[in-house]
């Protein structure tokens, strides 16, 4: 294994079901900490990152090549928060820790009602969270040890969401940058 780059911030990676509030969390984040915000599934689209659109799941399809080349300079200085709802394909040195976030299956049913999702789309997203779709992913494709489930339900959540990657940060900076 090649050694992890030298980065003096660490990169975050935000993932989880849709709906589960990733980038309300992220923006936040970004606010508090200054680091880059990359919204994974909007700067697609401005990268020419899209390769067609999934009718079924109603969602675009990415070119992950033509991504990850585009996202790799920029994740290499550090302090970025990558916000997707899928974590597989990019490369696990990317990343210092990884976040998933996790909503009740109510309260995200009635998220993604509101938003609008009826059909398959609205079921196969609740499913996704109940069967812990995402929490598997993250804990198969990186170090179990720096996948962490956070709770997603309630503003008092994302608070101490804000805090805790917070403090995370501020503990990795004292242990890595001399
Ligand atoms: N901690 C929370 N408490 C209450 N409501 C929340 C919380 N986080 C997000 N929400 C609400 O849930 C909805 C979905 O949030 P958000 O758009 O951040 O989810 P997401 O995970 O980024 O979804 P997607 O994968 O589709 O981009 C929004 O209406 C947001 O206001
Ligand atoms: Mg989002």
């Amino acid at each position: 294994m090649s050694p992890a780059p030298v980065r003096t911030k660490p990169n975050i990676m935000i993932t989880g079901t849709p709906g589960t509030g990733k980038s309300t969390l992220c923006k936040e984040l970004a606010e508090r900490t200054g680091f880059q915000w990359l919204e994974v599934s909007k700067l697609a689209t401005d990268w020419d990152c899209v390769s067609g659109f999934d009718e079924e799941y109603q969602s675009n399809i990415l070119n992950e090549d033509k991504l990850l080349d585009t996202m790799e300079p920029i994740m290499a200085s550090g302090g970025k928060i990558v916000d997707y709802h899928g974590c597989e394909f990019f490369p696990e040195r990317w990343f210092d820790i990884v976040f998933v976030t996790r909503t009740d299956n109510t309260i995200l049913y009635d998220r993604l009602h509101e938003r609008g999702y009826t059909g398959t789309k609205l079921t196969e997203n609740v499913e996704c969270e109940i069967f812990q779709t995402l929490l598997e992913e993250a804990k198969s494709s990186y170090d179990e040890e720096i996948v962490h489930e956070i709770p997603s339900n309630t503003l008092a959540d994302k608070e101490s969401n804000l805090d805790r990657i917070e403090s995370w940060i501020e503990s990795w900076t004292e242990n890595n940058v001399r």
